[in-house]
């Protein structure tokens, strides 16, 4: 298998990483290009949510990837690049980042990034796939806006040691291949999904799952083989498509 090499390109200011990515892409990019932007003026979360994305604060980047899989792989291409950050973090700013289902990437349950997977399709297969990270870095509460700022932390606020922006992108560049090319094409997801499934902050744990304006209430009982979430509900286990569901963590609730 040929080494996996990356070609980053650095914007002072970008729409989305994602969005100038896809364009790249669709003129034939290689798998391996990175897009990196100290801003972004558009940055998109999961459901079309914003993603704030002021100057010089965080790490927004998106990588490009060209797997010859078929469509029914997606799940990993979220899975893999949540296990590539934690490590990645704990390496170079000696932190403990957990994972929320399906992509939030928390400490002590405060959001401290996120990673948005989006994919083309040919036929059956993926096309390319693009996985837009953005990671809060030096953001102090004020930061942030209003509404996200109790929910929201960044590596400095946790203390995490960190050099700059440039050295966090290269260490998760550096351990990207161990998790993309040791997995991508091998037919079970095992221990993938067993790291996964150890770094989650709410394994075995009773949540609540919105997804439109239909609310569950169940036992989150880690991923399934093809890396979906399980759900259990009163003994019945429904699984979790990635993308549009969103999850808290509820204590006792009558009926839940
Ligand atoms: C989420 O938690 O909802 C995912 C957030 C992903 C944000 C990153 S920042 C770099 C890339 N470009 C975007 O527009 N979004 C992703």
């Amino acid at each position: 298998m040929a080494a996996w090499t990356s070609k980053i390109i650095f914007l002072p200011s970008v729409t989305s990483t994602n969005d100038y990515l896809k364009e790249k892409a669709r003129c034939g990019a290689e798998e391996g290009t990175v897009v990196w932007a100290a801003e972004q003026t558009v940055g998109r979360g999961r459901q079309n949510r914003h993603w704030e994305s002021r100057p010089g604060l965080g790490l927004y980047c998106s990588i490009l990837l060209r797997p010859q899989e078929p469509f029914s792989r997606l799940p990993f291409y979220t899975l893999f690049p949540a296990l590539a950050v934690v490590e990645a973090m704990e390496a170079c700013c000696n932190l403990a980042v957990q994972i929320k289902w399906p992509n939030d990437l928390v400490i002590k349950k405060s959001k401290m990034g996120g990673i948005l997977t989006e994919a083309s399709l040919q036929g059956n297969n993926l096309h390319y796939v693009i996985i837009g990270l953005g990671l809060n870095v030096y953001h102090q509460e004020s930061d942030f806006s209003p509404s996200l700022a109790p929910h929201s932390t960044s590596l400095a606020r946790e203390g995490g040691r960190i050099a700059d922006l440039d050295s966090l992108l290269q260490e998760i560049l550096q351990v990207w291949p161990h998790y993309y090319q040791q997995h991508h094409l091998l037919p079970s997801l095992v221990d993938l999904i067993e790291k996964w499934e150890n770094h989650c902050n709410h394994m075995n744990r009773r949540v609540e799952v919105k997804e439109g304006n239909t609310i569950r209430c169940g036992l989150f009982a880690g991923l399934n083989s093809d890396g979906f979430g399980r759900l259990l509900i009163d003994g019945t286990e429904v699984t979790l498509a990635q993308g549009e569901l969103s999850l808290r963590e509820v204590k006792d609730v009558a009926g839940c």
